[in-house]
């Protein structure tokens, strides 16, 4: 049976335009989620938008439009871009939609089956921005008497009838649960915070609201909404037809990653878990935090308005070099600065010259000295073995790095076969062979077709457009692009397409 893998993205708030941030989270669990279906696997690969409380609410209202036509809007504002990003979900959920409604009253009537809400009373710190709520000692004070969240988002005095979740009865299972699945939060960074967040002590959480009521009626308490990350965190859940326990999809059950930025860390890492021990559903095996894209040294975020559009970098650079750029730059956890130089930089020396010219080259040569026809392989030398078995490792090498998230490791272990086969090249000068020996150019040429061929196939899931069109021009068949077909050797004989560069230079328009 195919193994079934599930790979989700955070699902983002409605309250403003998407920008690079939620495009790079996105692409990154598109890189995964292209990656596993290439490697075999049975993938389900979810995002969607979060649609209900305060935030949401009050930027409806801003906007002067009912919360439900806002939403729509922005929703779909979301969907194109990730469409435009290449982000290739099978599935698109919003909280507003009734699958997911049902979904969270299941889960409010199976964690208060369990004995773990009960009614009180909320006084304490909230942060509209983060939807989220702090402890005093978290804050921090500042001349004017304002206090702001560690986040930097502002925080008011919320006083109102409440349910709370029995987090602090939770605590230890929490902690034996991470000590238990030391892969469970990455980067490693991270997970050290949470555990000391979570044995520094958990108070219990407030999960309902009563001041508004843009969000899920909870079951029989009337005037109550459910806190929206209880109702966000659901989501994974929903999608995969719960409650109903004969879905197709629930086979994907537990999610096998939750890709997060470094903010929502907690929801996920701490709330979540006890929300499904407490359901008694099973915990997702992995939560991979991303770093901030920095503008001008300062995270963007749409509640700050400093943000870059994502269509309007992959219009002027191409979206592939802009997946790959953000891919490759920084490592996932790290924080990092987006800026038109460095990405320059990225397509110039390691799109453009390093792989784009090393597969103009050997093609222009089958081209012109092999009549477009592939060239069998012949006998080896030691030098073309030696391409050839680092070319022949990099599934393995790769496949670590992805299921890590190192994707900026993964990349830089491509590069050094792609840099290699730029040595290969120049040391055996194939375009002289033609002169002196052209059954050796056609080995040399055939080692390099060979070569390009792994690195274009692994490449796929970072630039799936690119890539299929050098795989095109080495002459692997379209069914064949699965990382299994690398075990199959290409037809010798078989005509190439005629060669075209993949990656132009970028140049700077004329001012
Ligand atoms: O938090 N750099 O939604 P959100 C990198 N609805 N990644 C960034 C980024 C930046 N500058 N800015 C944003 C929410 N992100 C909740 C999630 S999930 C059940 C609910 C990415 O619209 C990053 O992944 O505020 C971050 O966690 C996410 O966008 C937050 O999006
Ligand atoms: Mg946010």
């Amino acid at each position: 049976m195919t193994q079934s893998c599930y790979v989700t993205t955070p699902i983002y708030y409605v309250n403003g335009a998407p920008h690079i941030g939620h495009a790079y989270t996105s692409i990154a669990a598109d890189a995964m989620a292209r990656f596993k279906r290439l490697d075999g696997y049975d993938v389900l690969f979810l995002t969607g938008t979060d649609e209900h409380g305060q935030k949401v609410e009050q930027a409806a209202a801003a906007a002067g439009v009912d919360p439900q036509t806002f939403t729509d809007r922005i929703s779909s504002d979301f969907k194109a871009m990730s469409d435009a990003m290449g982000v290739s979900y099978d599935d698109w959920i919003r909280t507003t939609e009734a699958r997911h409604k049902r979904s969270c009253a299941e889960l409010w009537r199976r964690i208060a089956a369990n004995g773990d809400f009960y009614l009180g009373h909320y006084e304490g710190w909230y942060a509209v921005r983060d939807e989220a709520f702090y402890d005093e000692a978290e804050l921090t004070l500042r001349p004017d008497g304002s206090r702001v969240a560690p986040s930097g988002a502002a925080v008011e005095w919320v006083k109102e009838p409440s349910y709370f979740f029995r987090l602090s009865a939770w605590q230890q299972r929490l902690l034996d649960f991470y000590e238990a699945n030391p892969e469970f939060i990455a980067p490693r960074s991270r997970r050290n915070e949470v555990v000391s967040f979570v044995r520094g002590g958990l108070l219990d959480l407030s999960v309902s609201r009563t001041t508004f009521n843009w969000g899920i009626p909870v079951p029989d308490a009337p005037g109550h909404v459910m806190y929206v990350w209880l109702d966000a965190l659901q989501n994974y859940v929903s999608a995969c037809g719960f409650p109903d326990p004969g879905a197709p999809r629930w086979r994907y059950w537990p999610a096998d990653v939750h890709f997060v930025g470094k903010d929502i860390i907690r929801f996920h890492a701490v709330y979540w878990p006890a929300f499904l021990m407490a359901a008694g559903l099973a915990l997702p095996k992995r939560v991979s935090s991303n770093g901030w894209w920095l503008m001008d040294g300062e995270k963007m975020s749409k509640s700050l308005g400093n943000v870059v559009e994502p269509r309007k970098l992959a219009d002027i650079f191409g979206l592939d070099q802009l997946r790959y750029f953000l891919l490759r730059e920084k490592p996932f956890g790290a924080d990092g600065s987006l800026s038109h130089a460095a990405i320059i930089t990225r397509i110039n020396v390691d799109l453009a010259n390093d792989l784009g010219n090393l597969a103009q080259r050997s093609l222009s040569l089958v081209a012109r000295n092999c009549g477009g026809v592939l060239p069998a392989r012949g006998a080896l030398t030691e030098d073309d073995a030696a391409l050839l078995a680092s070319a022949d490792a990099l599934l393995g090498v790769v496949r670590g790095h992805f299921d890590q998230q190192t994707f900026h490791d993964g990349l830089e272990e491509v590069w050094k076969v792609v840099r290699a086969a730029n040595g290969y090249i120049d040391r055996q000068a194939p375009w002289a062979l033609n002169r002196t020996d052209k059954a050796r150019m056609g080995v040399v040429l055939r080692v390099l077709v060979d070569t390009l061929r792994v690195v274009a196939t692994l490449l796929q899931p970072v630039m799936p457009g690119s890539m299929g069109r050098m795989l095109d021009q080495l002459g692997v068949a379209e069914d064949a692009r699965g990382f299994a077909s690398l075990g199959v050797a290409l037809t010798e004989g078989q005509s190439l397409p005629a060669p075209q560069g993949v990656f132009p230079r970028y140049v700077e328009p004329a001012a």
